[in-house]
């Protein structure tokens, strides 16, 4: 087990589970943000229950080895790949030709996407966490106004904003190659699955990098 995962198809095989459970994750999140396109008390009663199941307070700490494993694992992978490749750089020329913008700048894409989660957690998570964000009840249920913390961050800051819709964008790219890849990754893919799965990523690349990314704008500019 331990040779299998220390292979290069091991370590691309973890890249492409930890990947898979990511892309489950900010399927969701996306999912939970847009209800604050709804209202306070929707987006509040969401938040809150997220904040007290006990299922996703079992999944938080998975979450951060998934994330963990993943950007470890796409540094590994990358120095490797760069002394492998070597002086042949022919090579790479050829497969310029038949690769996408996406697939060939992927650790970039996931290092933005990076600095981006390391301001988004300070500015969110570590205040729900750890105190700073304002009380509110609804229904007789006291919990935090986590809609409050969002949207004052959102109406303060329009460089904040350029940020969120940065990162929107860049995991959009991400997503653009990461989806079909992974399945290629797990062996679930052919000429025609490849066609399916790509076409399947395009469109929730498309949605989750609108949605994250048209909430701080909505807020900025319209509300
Ligand atoms: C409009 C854009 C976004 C908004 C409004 C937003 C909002 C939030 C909020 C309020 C929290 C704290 C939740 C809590 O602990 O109760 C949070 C946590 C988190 N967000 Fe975001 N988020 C956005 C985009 C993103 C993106 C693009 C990613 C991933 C690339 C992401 C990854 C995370 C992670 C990993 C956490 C910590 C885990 C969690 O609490 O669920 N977020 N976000």
């Amino acid at each position: 087990m331990a040779g299998f995962l220390n292979s290069s198809i091991g370590k691309k095989f973890l890249m492409s589970i930890s990947g898979l459970f990511l892309i489950l994750f900010v399927g969701l999140h996306a999912t939970l943000n847009s209800l604050l396109l709804i209202g306070p008390d929707t987006y509040n009663i969401a938040a809150h229950f997220m904040a007290t199941n006990v299922f996703i307070k079992i999944m938080e700490p998975i979450l951060a080895l998934g994330f963990i494993v993943h950007i470890i694992y796409a540094f590994i992978l990358e120095i490797s790949n760069y002394y492998k490749r070597g002086p042949v750089r022919y090579a790479m020329t050829v497969r310029r030709h038949q690769s996408t913008w996406s697939s060939r700048n992927m650790i970039w894409l996931g290092i933005i996407i990076f600095v981006f989660l390391a301001v988004h957690l300070a500015n969110f998570f570590w205040k729900v966490k750890f105190g700073g964000v304002p009380e509110t009840t609804v229904n007789g249920v006291k919990m935090h106004d986590t809609y409050t913390l969002v949207v004052s961050l959102f109406q303060a800051n329009i460089w904040i904003d350029l940020l969120y819709v940065l990162g929107a964008i860049a995991l959009g790219f991400h997503l653009h190659h990461a989806f079909w890849s992974a399945f290629q990754t797990l062996g679930w893919s052919n000429e025609k699955w490849r066609k399916i799965w790509t076409t399947l990523g395009d469109i929730y690349a498309v949605i989750i990098a609108f949605t994250f990314g048209i909430i701080p704008l909505y807020f900025y500019f319209v509300k």
